[in-house]
């Protein structure tokens, strides 16, 4: 790596994406700034800036290829490589099962699990050329538990883990680092991108942003030092550490659980 890492974040202009960029900027990096969202993302540039960083803004929707391959260009041609970068774009779905559409699944995909692919397709050849590079994929603990009343989701982000497993293996040999990072809820914007036909969901995922102990904030420490370290999953969320484990070693207490929430949402309805 340079000594001043370069490094490109997807969905930067809110959220988690945003306090990444934060904190690499605190350490003095160069940020590429990715989003659909130009206005948020100037605000966020000029925080880049206030904070001791470097920002480079590029307007990118995850579901073109052609803008995602554009931000690795800009980062190439700017800065004639990238150290980072951050599959971190996404939105929020969730519903019964049988009530959400094709359309629902498609929109869903398209930008949780697709963008993700669309990223690393356009990074992994510069990492490869360079024989250096961390991608790091923003998945979820819905990529390793499977809470009823949001398959879409689930499916998308079990797709990111899945994905980030094999390029870690794929990519380890190039000297490639994958860092694959899943937290449980905690608050952000990402209520506003929300597609549901429950108006119940859109209560419980409301209450469940708010139930985080920990802030974007925190869990943007936590990836950074993660990723310094070298480490492949990131689990920011002490209660979602546990809940890992309960599915490892103890599956049918997991699957107990699941049931219990399924007949809370159940009760809602
Ligand atoms: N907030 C949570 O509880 C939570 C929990 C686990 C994982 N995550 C994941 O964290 C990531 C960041 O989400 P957040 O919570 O910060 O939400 P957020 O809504 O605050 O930020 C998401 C950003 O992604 C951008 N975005 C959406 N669609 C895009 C597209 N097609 N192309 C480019 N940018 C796009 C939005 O404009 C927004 O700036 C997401 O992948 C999300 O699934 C969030």
């Amino acid at each position: 790596m340079t000594t001043t890492t370069r490094i490109a974040v997807t969905g930067a202009a809110s959220g988690l994406g945003r306090e990444i960029a934060l904190r690499w900027a605190r350490a003095g990096a160069r940020v590429a700034l990715a989003d659909i969202n130009a206005e948020r993302l100037a605000t966020v540039a000029q925080e880049v800036v206030a904070a001791g960083g470097q920002a480079l803004v590029q307007k990118c929707d995850v579901r073109l290829a052609a803008d995602v391959d554009a931000l690795v260009d800009a980062c190439s041609r700017e800065w004639g490589g990238l150290d980072i970068f951050v599959n971190n774009a996404g939105v929020a779905g969730g519903g019964t099962f049988e009530k959400l559409t094709d359309e629902d699944w498609q929109w869903l995909l398209d930008i949780n699990l697709m963008g993700v692919v669309r990223g690393a397709r356009a990074v992994v050849p510069l990492f490869k050329r360079q024989q250096s590079g961390v991608l790091v994929n923003i998945a979820s603990m819905a990529g390793l538990l499977a809470p009823p009343g949001m398959s879409s989701y689930n499916v998308a982000k079990t797709g990111v883990v899945s994905l980030s497993e094999t390029l870690h293996g794929e990519l380890a040999p190039f000297g490639i680092q994958v860092t694959c990072v899943c937290p449980s809820f905690f608050r952000t914007n990402l209520m506003e991108s929300l597609r549901t036909p429950d108006a119940a969901m859109r209560k419980s995922f409301d209450r469940l942003l708010d139930s985080s102990d920990i802030s974007a904030a925190d869990i943007a420490d936590r990836i950074h030092r993660d990723v310094q370290a070298g480490r492949f999953l990131c689990l920011p969320h002490a209660k979602g550490r546990s809940a890992w484990w309960t599915k490892r070693l103890w599956y049918s207490r997991y699957l107990a659980e699941m049931v219990k929430i399924g007949q809370s949402l159940a009760r809602r309805r």
